[in-house]
C-alpha cells in the first residue's frame, strides 16, 4: 500500500487521495495484481536472483509488458534487484538520491520490498511516496524527483523502457527540504 507524506507531515494512504495530491505532476500510480503462484513467490522471497531466475520472474509478469508495448510503445524490460548483500549498494543508490529528471518517463512495477520516491511539485513543495509490491508508477519525463530505499534496503522492481538512454539522471540542483524523511516507514 502506497504511503504519501506531504511537507507538512500530513500522510495519505488511500490511492484516491494520493492520486489527487500527485495530479499536478501527472504521475500515474496503479495497482497491478501479482497472481498467486508458488514458484514466483519463492523467487520473490529470495534476496538475490541469478539471470535465469530474473528472466523467469519477468516472463511470469509479461502480460503487463505486452500491454505497455501495445499501448505506449515500450520496447524493453528488466528486473532490478537491490538488497543489503550488494557490496556497492550505497554507491548505486547515491546516483538517484539527489533531485533529478529524465528525458523519458521512469516506469517501475514494484514486485517485492519497497522504495521511496520524492517529488518536487509545481508549487515548489516536496512530497515523499513509499511504493510497495503490486504498485505500478509512471514518473513523467522532466518531473523533478529522487529515490532511496527504506531501512529494509530491499526492493525488486520491473523497469520498462522505450530507450535506455532516456533514463540517465539529469541533476537539477534543487535542494531537498531539510528533515524531509518519511516518519511512518518501518
Ligand atoms: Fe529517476
Amino acid at each position: 500500500m502506497a504511503i504519501l507524506e506531504l511537507e507538512n507531515g500530513k500522510i495519505y494512504t488511500d490511492l484516491q487521495s494520493i492520486s489527487k495530491e500527485l495530479a499536478p505532476l501527472n504521475i500515474q500510480l496503479d495497482y497491478w495484481a501479482i497472481a498467486e503462484n508458488q514458484e514466483l513467490a519463492q523467487k520473490l522471497a529470495q534476496a538475490s536472483l541469478d539471470d535465469s531466475e530474473k528472466e523467469e520472474v519477468l516472463q511470469s509478469l509479461d502480460k503487463y509488458f505486452e500491454l505497455l508495448k501495445q499501448t505506449a510503445g515500450y520496447k524493453e524490460r528488466d528486473l532490478i534487484v537491490l538488497h543489503p548483500g550488494i557490496s556497492n549498494l550505497d554507491q548505486m543508490l547515491q546516483k538517484f538520491d539527489s533531485i533529478h529528471t529524465h528525458a523519458d518517463d521512469e516506469v517501475r512495477y514494484i514486485i517485492e520490498g519497497e522504495g521511496i520516491f520524492g517529488f518536487v511539485r509545481p508549487d515548489g513543495s516536496q512530497v515523499e511516496l513509499t511504493v510497495q509490491p503490486q504498485e505500478y508508477i509512471n514518473v513523467p519525463a522532466g518531473c523533478e524527483h529522487w529515490f532511496y530505499l527504506t531501512p529494509k534496503r530491499r526492493i525488486k522492481a520491473v523497469r520498462y523502457f522505450i530507450g535506455r538512454e532516456g533514463w540517465v539522471p539529469e541533476y537539477t540542483g534543487t535542494e531537498k527540504v531539510k528533515g524531509q524523511r518519511l516518519k511512518v516507514r518501518s
